[in-house]
């Protein structure tokens, strides 16, 4: 058996597997119940409650205590009180939008899961200099969005990054299929205004329809069965055009070994995305050379 992984780790994993992350504001704490059972029914139990409101604190309790299954985060989490809060409150991980180092350094002394916002080569430094190389990239598209990433995360190994502002349907798909994004967030599955008005439904709706367009295929089995029929699967998915991206979990922390892949669909950049499928088959060993081991 191996070590269990850090928090930090298993919640990098599960943000890995849900891909986005629905960025909340809400106003009455009295929804936050309602909304959190919404975005799980939709598939996607996530949420990044930012203290943008008064009430975002107990949002953040009473979805931590009535939503177990639910991965609550807080948002917009600017000093060490407000981390300190949060996750009393029972957040799994903070959020912020730039490198505030006093509330960076509470958390990473105190075990908590942060992700600093960055926007700069110097501010990337800054989290490494922490241990911390999964970071929030904000605000992605005022930035110069995924080609500012790429230029900026290039001089760098092992970096990954959770991007949001401004991303939305139509260009989640060019952040999602580069290898260096764990998720994106945003405020477009589940905006303030139709949180306040109730609209459960709604959001339930949005978040299915952008959910469902990029995880098309789900395969989780033990790495022995991993076998070329399935490799031949997403082969044919692949010429079919329906493949864009792939992302690969191996959890070595449970006996036997388990492989999660998840396959995007995207059209447009399928041919492109066979490759990727291949190449990170390769590097996760499933595969050598392109043929199934
Ligand atoms: C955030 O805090 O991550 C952003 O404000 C979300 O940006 P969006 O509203 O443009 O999605």
């Amino acid at each position: 058996m191996h070590e269990r992984p850090a928090p930090l780790t298993r919640v990098v994993e599960r943000l890995r597997k849900n891909r986005l992350i629905p960025v909340i504001v809400i106003d009455d704490a009295g929804k936050a119940v309602a909304l959190a059972r919404a975005l799980e029914e939709a598939g996607l139990p996530c949420a990044e409650i930012t203290f943008r409101t008064p009430r975002a604190l107990e949002a953040i309790e009473k979805i931590s205590k009535e939503c177990p299954n639910v991965l609550v985060g807080a948002g917009t989490v600017l000093t060490p009180r407000q981390a300190a809060d949060a996750h009393s409150a029972g957040a799994k991980f903070v959020v912020a939008p730039g490198f505030g180092a006093a509330m960076v350094d509470y958390c990473v002394e105190n075990g908590i899961p942060v992700f600093p916002g960055i926007a700069t080569p110097t501010e990337l430094e800054f989290a490494l200099s922490r241990g911390l190389t999964v970071m929030k990239f904000f605000p992605a598209e005022s930035l110069g969005g995924i080609a500012y990433l790429k230029s900026i995360s290039a001089p760098y190994g092992k970096v990954e990054f959770l991007p949001s502002g401004g991303i939305g349907p139509s260009n989640m798909a060019a952040y999602l299929s580069n290898p260096r994004i764990v998720a994106v967030g945003g405020s477009w599955m589940a905006p303030a205004d139709w949180i306040s008005a109730g609209q459960f439904d709604r959001i339930r709706d949005e978040v299915r329809k952008s959910h469902d367009r990029f995880v098309e295929v789900y395969v989780k089995c033990s790495l022995e069965k991993l076998v070329e029929r399935d490799v031949k699967g997403l082969y044919k998915k692949a010429l079919k055009g329906e493949i864009a991206s792939f992302t690969g979990v191996s959890d070595p922390y449970e006996e036997p070994l388990h492989a999660e892949l998840t396959v995007e669909s995207d059209r447009e950049t399928a041919a492109e995305s066979f490759n990727k499928l291949l190449a990170r088959l390769e590097e996760l060993s499933y595969v050598r050379n392109g043929a199934a081991r």
